[in-house]
């Protein structure tokens, strides 16, 4: 089948905005997006993992008088507490031993289009603040600055948190919460639009098929009403990789139930699972991102202490331990009850290929502690 053709299947809402689904759910969603997207408003877009929460940020930036302008996607859990306010607002020349220029923020970098602040429920009370006072008059300071620099820069915030829980807790802002939800998006799980699921069958095999040069798979009744009854807790994405391992599997096989209910069989052996070790490109760029930014931060105090080195009467070598501590990872002398948390963390990212987001579910941490734990203990994987 042409893509043309599948097109015309997948019906008005992909036709239109590439959106997959005809679900009643799925369509209430899409027209609240299409209603939003003009005026401007900021949107909080709730949902579990994999739901398409990234996809409708994008749609909501695509039909609004912003869209040829950026739309700058942040992953709030990706980014280390420390450098958060520095990312999203930038700072001012001179802020920090090391800051020699003043630098730009993503705030500043997306005047007059729109930023996507995944993971909302990451951002630390401390720029829960500064993100307030841009949503409320646009303005804010940048790090070790004292003038405010106004953007015109559109909010849309996502999470699979429970928000009303955190703010009950205090670990997020009420006046912000209440800001923000203005305008939700809540995105239906998978279990709650099973309508959908053949479409995506129909658009994930055809997409898999092309990209791993395999056949096509077709699905029988018994394959489909198994799918359908399987408990999907990564939503799309999860059915999206599922597609991709049966199409390599299983190449151009008619899928019958007994295929699925082979690869499905419990919940515990799911985990198991043939994997393809790609993952999602946007997962992989937040890695990639995040490995960046820690870069960056050990380079500043490298610069720091060399450029003190040479300010400095005092003799090189005593510096040159220092740097040697900063830069070598064994540096910690590790008590012996952390250990066995260092070696618990090594087995899983292993045991997930270094995929921090799966390690930090296995091991019930979020993933900013997650990130935290592995530069304090200086895991490499
Ligand atoms: N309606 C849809 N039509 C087509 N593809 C979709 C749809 N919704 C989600 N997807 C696909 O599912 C995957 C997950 O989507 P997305 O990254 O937007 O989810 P998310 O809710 O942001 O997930 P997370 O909470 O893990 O960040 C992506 O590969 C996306 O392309
Ligand atoms: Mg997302």
């Amino acid at each position: 089948m042409s893509i043309d053709q599948l097109g015309i299947e997948l019906g008005p809402n992909y036709r239109e905005h590439g959106i997959i689904g005809y679900s009643e759910k799925i369509s209430e969603v899409v027209a609240i997006a299409k209603t939003v997207a003009p005026t401007g408003l900021s949107v909080l877009i709730s949902g579990e993992s994999g739901t398409g929460k990234e996809i409708f940020a994008q749609l909501i930036h695509d039909l609004s008088d912003r869209k040829n302008n950026k739309f700058i996607p942040i992953n709030c859990g990706a980014i280390p507490e420390g450098l958060i306010e520095n990312e999203l607002f930038g700072h001012e020349k001179g802020s920090f031993t090391s800051a020699n220029d003043k630098s730009k923020g993503y705030f500043e970098m997306a005047d007059r289009g729109t930023i996507f602040l995944d993971e909302i429920g990451e951002l630390p009370l401390s720029s829960q603040v500064k993100l307030l006072r841009v949503l409320e008059n646009g303005t804010f300071m940048k790090v070790g600055g004292s003038t405010n620099v106004k953007v015109d820069v559109r909010v849309i915030a996502a999470t699979n948190k429970n928000l009303p829980k955190m703010v009950s807790k205090s670990s997020f802002r009420e006046d912000l919460f209440f800001r923000l939800k203005a305008v939700t998006l809540q995105l239906p799980s998978l279990k709650e639009r099973l309508v959908d699921i053949p479409l995506f069958l129909m658009k994930f095999s055809a997409d898999s098929a092309k990209k791993y040069r395999r056949d096509q798979l077709i699905f029988d009744k018994d394959a489909l009403s198994e799918i359908m009854n399987h408990h999907w807790k990564g939503n799309i994405r999860e059915l999206k990789n599922f597609i991709d391992m049966l199409t390599v599997m299983e190449t151009g096989k008619t899928v019958s139930g007994e295929i699925i209910r082979k690869y499905l069989k419990t919940e515990h052996t799911a985990s198991y699972l043939p994997m393809l070790i790609h993952d999602e490109p946007q997962k992989d760029t937040d890695l990639i991102f995040k490995t960046l930014l820690e870069i960056k931060s050990d380079l500043n105090l490298i610069k720091k202490f060399i450029l003190e080195t040479y300010s400095s009467k005092q003799p090189q070598i005593h510096y040159r331990d220092e740097i040697k501590e900063i830069i070598d990872p064994e540096r910690e002398i590790v008590p012996t009850e952390e250990l066995s948390e260092k070696d618990e963390i090594i087995m899983t990212l292993k045991k997930h290929r270094g995929n921090r987001r799966k390690a930090a579910e296995e091991l019930n941490l979020s993933e900013r502690t997650l990130y935290r734990k592995i530069e304090k203990y200086g895991i490499v994987i």
